[in-house]
């Protein structure tokens, strides 16, 4: 095992073997060409193509729906675990669309860190910049990979500042590539000072790497035109007075993000990133809770949910909730303690997900991903322990951008449009809100798109059709106080009242007056844009 700073040598081995993380990137960078490259070696496919649907199609809306009808697919990419060298990556997949901003804000909860994914002619893109604030917030650690280097892209030195500047974290070349587009023949592996030559005829294999002894090694000649030659051992030298070196106790504290070139579709540089998240990616690590922390390396085994993945065969409606284990050894079988209702569940058919298919977990360990299928006991948030009465902390709800009211077309199946509407307020899906006054729902949303998923899924799932109609409010907000305060504040209030799936209260109003007011006017309640889950 590699000797670095990430690896606390007071870990069991494996838990200090163990690499969790997420790709972030924006739409189209390379995400899915870069994970089918990390499964394919992680020895998880034996061809790439296997994971992928087709290019533009995938994306599109209908496609999207069959994807999610096809629960399968999207849930074996959910959470993919494979063997690389001595290391155990388990890759997250966060949902690419922004609409399932809040999905991938909870996913980044289960990580240790992230790859952060660009495109080599386009540099910091939106999503990417929505998604580097987020990790920020947790100070997860940032690997980064340029990607498509075979095609034209921008200067090396260009790309690096408008990373530094654009999110403000310092850079450092891991690599360095070496001409551009059809002239773009590999890398300077700065890190091990060897050349990495791209494969152009086997876009699944990697070419030999050629060991050098520094940038005067005649041997660079033999494989690198002089042109190239000189304008990289220029770039090079002046990489390494002008930029930041390595310093992998600041990639862990997610100050400074080491930076590789290369071309996803041409199994280029992916190695080396992969070398590079198992020796400067961090092992997992303490989990926040309450009232005490949680550290991997406890005997006993603790866990929570960050996602939940309902109806994945409509036949049975069963769900499945995917839980980071976050101490110890679990074992298949094991009787664990559901906190939030003190009761015990035993876990008899955990699930692990190794590419496209699903194998029952017999064991797992802290920084693991497991999905226990459940009958909807499990919710988002909830802590699974041996007994000790934890609570994992740091996974919220945000009030939604978007809400429209929902009504069964069938008026005589408002009971059941309830029940579909609970099921993916608890999935998390969705905010579901019940007004005090009226009749109907409230449906709460990140952004259009899941809407329209949503009425999908409700008419699939549960042979429901329904209508969403622009609602007379727009922004939701959370009421927090002393039980007596809120009492009084819900009765002076009725019209604007209503209730979350977990019966918690809900003020809703179209003006930020409104809520400016109420902050006035009651100084004993709050209104909150967020809510813990538990
Ligand atoms: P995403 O998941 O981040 O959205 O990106 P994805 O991997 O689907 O890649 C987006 C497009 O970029 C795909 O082309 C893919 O083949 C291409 N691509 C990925 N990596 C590289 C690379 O290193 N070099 C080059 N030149 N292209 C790359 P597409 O036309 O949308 O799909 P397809 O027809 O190739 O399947």
């Amino acid at each position: 095992m590699l000797d670095t700073p990430a690896n606390r040598p007071d870990l069991p081995p494996e838990i200090a073997r163990r690499r969790t993380f997420a790709i972030i990137s924006h739409p189209d960078a390379g995400k899915t060409t870069l994970t089918e490259k990390f499964l394919l070696f992680g020895g998880a496919i034996q061809m790439a193509g296997q994971v992928r649907a087709k290019g533009e199609a995938r994306r599109t809306r209908s496609d999207f729906m069959q994807m999610e009808k096809d629960r399968g697919i999207s849930v074996s990419a959910s959470a993919m675990s494979f063997d690389y060298s001595d290391f155990r990556f388990n890759l997250v997949d966060t949902p690419g669309h922004s609409d399932f901003s809040e999905d991938t804000y909870r996913t980044l909860t289960a990580v240790d860190a992230a790859v952060m994914v660009i495109d080599g002619a386009k540099g910091v893109e939106s999503q990417t910049r929505k998604l580097f604030e987020v990790c920020r917030l947790r100070d997860l650690p940032i690997l980064t990979f340029c990607n498509k280097m075979d095609r034209e892209s921008r200067d090396t030195f260009d790309i690096i500042d408008e990373i530094q500047e654009n999110l403000a974290i310092d850079v450092t070349p891991a690599s360095w590539p070496i001409g551009v587009g059809s002239e773009f023949l590999g890398c300077y592996d700065i890190l091990r000072d060897r050349l990495e030559l791209m494969d152009r005829k086997d876009r699944n294999k990697v070419a030999e790497s050629i060991r050098i002894a520094g940038l005067e090694d005649p041997k660079l000649a033999e494989h690198v035109p002089p042109h190239l030659l000189d304008k990289l051992v220029e770039e090079v030298e002046m990489a390494r007075e002008l930029l930041p070196k390595l310093d992998p106790q600041s990639v862990l504290e997610g100050h400074m993000t080491p930076i590789w070139f290369g071309s996803a579709i041409n199994s280029f540089g992916v190695k080396e990133l992969m070398d590079g998240i198992a020796t400067y990616g961090p092992v997992p690590q303490v989990q926040s809770a309450e009232p005490r922390q949680i550290a991997p390396e406890e005997k006993k085994v603790a866990g929570f949910v960050f996602k939940v993945q309902a109806n994945m065969d409509p036949k049975h409606r069963d769900r499945v909730a995917f839980v980071r284990m976050a101490s110890g050894h679990f074992e298949r079988g094991m009787k664990l303690t559901h906190v939030r209702s003190k009761k015990p569940m035993t876990i008899s058919n955990p699930v692990m997900f190794l590419a496209s298919d699903r194998e029952l977990a017999e064991e797992a360990w802290a920084g693991d991903i497991i999905g226990i299928p459940n009958h909807g006991q499990l919710r988002i948030g909830d802590t699974l322990t041996e007994g000790e009465a934890l609570r994992v902390t740091g996974i919220p709800s945000f009030a939604p951008e978007l809400l429209q009211s929902c009504r069964a077309g069938d008026p005589m199946k408002a009971k059941h449009l309830e029940k579909a509407l609970m099921q993916f307020a608890e999935e998390g899906a969705a905010k579901v809100f019940k007004p005090s006054f009226g009749s109907g729902f409230i449906v709460g949303v990140v952004g259009p798109l899941q809407f329209e998923v949503l009425g999908s899924r409700i008419e699939m799932e549960y042979g429901l059709p329904v209508r969403f109609d622009s609602s007379q409010f727009t922004s939701a907000r959370w009421v927090k106080g002393e039980r007596q305060a809120v009492d009084k504040f819900v009765n002076a209030n009725k019209q604007h009242i209503a209730t979350d799936h977990d019966g918690d209260v809900v003020y809703l109003t179209r003006l930020q007056w409104d809520i400016d007011r109420v902050e006035r006017d009651y100084p004993d309640v709050t209104l909150s844009a967020t809510k813990e889950m538990m």
